[in-house]
């Protein structure tokens, strides 16, 4: 078996900053999903952190980065919560803001075949304005690279890519949970995009292939649409299928998922951003940050849960037999 190089991993550096959502995930598994008005018995209830950028700062952070987390928690348990698992990764929740009433929460249930709803109750995420992000403007400027993905106000998202580009600052945008609105100044302002297969056909308005076979594309089109729709570099998760990057001048690269046995992608495509948020603030390229996050995000996959399923730098390292 060849030695896969995941030295990188020993060489993880720089700051991060990310501005966004945390949330308690709050689900519960049914034999099948309710109608409307039916109550039904479920299993066990399961409170487990989320939030895809608090999924973000905790994925960058178990790897070594410096991850400053900006954002709001509520004055409900769960703002402890939130922050006590963030913390347990490593990262700095000093800069959160505290308001009143609720935390942001979803609430999920799961069926047995794993068809599942999901409601997204913002609560405090929705706090998280240009009045605060304003006063940690000291905090953030510091930072080489900062973290966006939507589940924050659109105008904050907006007005902190301005902020942070300006600055000199890489902004990568993860446009996640998706919407084809986005605002033109964000479009600008981002420097690198993240998406998934699915998320970039709505962008673009490609068709999704027949087969499923992403891989069968023309990248070289997908490439220019992209470029068209505004984005310079851009990165698409195929989900087993690895990844593309997407580079300034055109060209596409494929980097290849890593063999795991895959138990939950839940989360995954946060590890993914998590480790190119990393990569960057290392000094690494877009490429071999994106060869990296194959790995931290494939064994997310080994794993249950999003946030739970993070490994350290060592234990990817070991998982892959690294070392
Ligand atoms: N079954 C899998 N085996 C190996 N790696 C996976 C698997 N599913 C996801 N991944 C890794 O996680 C990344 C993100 O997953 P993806 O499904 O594309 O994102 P999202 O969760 O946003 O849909 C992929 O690029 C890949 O590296
Ligand atoms: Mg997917």
């Amino acid at each position: 078996m060849t030695r896969i190089d995941l030295s990188a991993l020993d060489h993880i550096s720089g700051s991060i900053s990310i501005v966004g959502s945390m949330n308690a995930d709050y689900t519960v598994t049914t034999e099948r999903l309710p109608q409307p008005g039916e109550t039904l018995n479920g299993g066990p209830l399961q409170i487990l952190p989320g939030g895809k950028s608090g999924n973000q700062a905790a994925v960058a952070a178990r790897i070594g980065a410096n991850v400053t987390m900006f954002g709001a928690v509520g004055s409900d348990a769960n703002g402890d919560f939130l922050l006590g698992r963030l913390q347990d990764a490593g990262v700095d929740t000093s800069h959160v803001r505290h308001v009143g009433g609720a935390s942001g929460t979803t609430v999920i249930t799961v069926d047995a075949k794993g068809e599942n709803t999901i409601i997204y109750s913002a609560g405090s995420n929705a706090k998280v304005d240009m009045d605060y992000v304003n006063s940690q403007k000291e905090t953030l400027l510091a930072s080489s690279v900062l973290g966006l993905c939507l589940e924050s106000p659109m105008e904050t998202v907006t007005a902190t890519a301005k902020m942070c580009h300006d600055a000199g600052i890489k902004v990568l945008l993860n446009d996640s949970p998706f919407t084809a609105e986005l605002p033109e100044e964000l479009i600008r302002y981002a420097d690198v995009l993240l998406v998934n297969e699915h998320e970039m056909a709505q962008l673009l308005g490609i068709g999704e292939p027949e087969d499923g076979d992403w891989l069968g594309s023309d990248w070289g089109a997908i490439a220019a649409s992209m470029h068209e729709f505004g984005f310079k570099e851009a990165i698409v998760t195929l989900g087993g299928d690895g990844a593309v990057v997407i580079d300034a001048d055109g060209s596409t690269h494929h980097v290849e998922a890593a063999t795991v046995d895959a138990k939950d992608t839940t989360g995954c495509g946060d590890a993914f951003m998590g480790t190119l948020l990393a990569g960057l603030s290392s000094g690494l390229s877009i490429r071999d940050s994106a060869s990296l996050a194959v790995y931290v995000a494939g064994y997310a996959a080994t794993n249950y849960g999003a946030q739970a399923s993070y490994g350290t730098g060592e234990e990817i390292k070991r998982f892959f037999g690294a070392e």
